[in-house]
């Protein structure tokens, strides 16, 4: 089932995300909803605040940037993340332009580490500890900073920061076209 996605200027994109147990309810459920909802927008990432859950869970498809021309994606991956901790981030930063399905119709660069660390449980609650780098390690820190209550409009530089200010005003009040169900302040 395809939901909502809940859109800038939504609280709840604000809020640090609380960790989950397995008596969670519904939560295969969700977790279908939630790759229904990210390849319905297509996506490659969507965390569960941004259908209006403060909850710490997301989802990511690299696989996709594969399928659309990315050659270096050859561990690319599927996962589910629950309660994921990232333990450390390496490296010099790189900078990458990003784009975001609450945010929709901006795209700015976003310096970040390139390797990490992360400690996370599977959907059968199965812990990994696993080391990522390059594209897979920046979606995975995109979503991550989603159940932190970030956004990657705040890491943009400040100059770019105002030349989007209308823009994100736009998008809060729903004046903006996309082509998928958005729920909006
Ligand atoms: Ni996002």
């Amino acid at each position: 089932m395809i939901l909502s996605i809940f859109a800038f200027g939504q609280p709840v994109l604000k809020k640090v995300a609380s960790s989950i147990d397995q008596n969670y309810p519904d939560l295969n459920k969700l977790i279908s909803n939630m790759w229904d909802t990210m390849y319905h927008a297509e996506g490659v990432g969507l965390a569960a605040p941004q259908i209006g859950l403060a909850i710490r869970l997301f989802v990511i498809d690299t696989i996709q940037l594969r399928e659309r021309g990315r050659v270096d994606m050859e561990d690319a991956f599927k996962k589910v993340f629950i309660n994921a901790q990232i333990l450390e981030e390496t490296g010099e930063h790189w900078a990458y332009e990003e784009g975001c399905l609450s945010i929709p119709g901006i795209r700015g660069n976003v310096e970040r580490n390139p390797t990490i660390r992360i400690k996370y449980l599977d959907e059968n609650f199965v812990e990994h500890e696993e080391s990522f780098s390059g594209m897979n390690a920046r979606v995975i820190q995109h979503e991550y900073d989603h159940i932190e209550g970030k956004l990657f409009v705040e890491k943009l530089a400040p100059l770019k920061k105002q030349l989007i200010r209308g823009k994100l005003e736009n998008i809060k009040k729903g004046k903006i076209e996309v082509d998928y169900k958005m729920k909006f302040v």
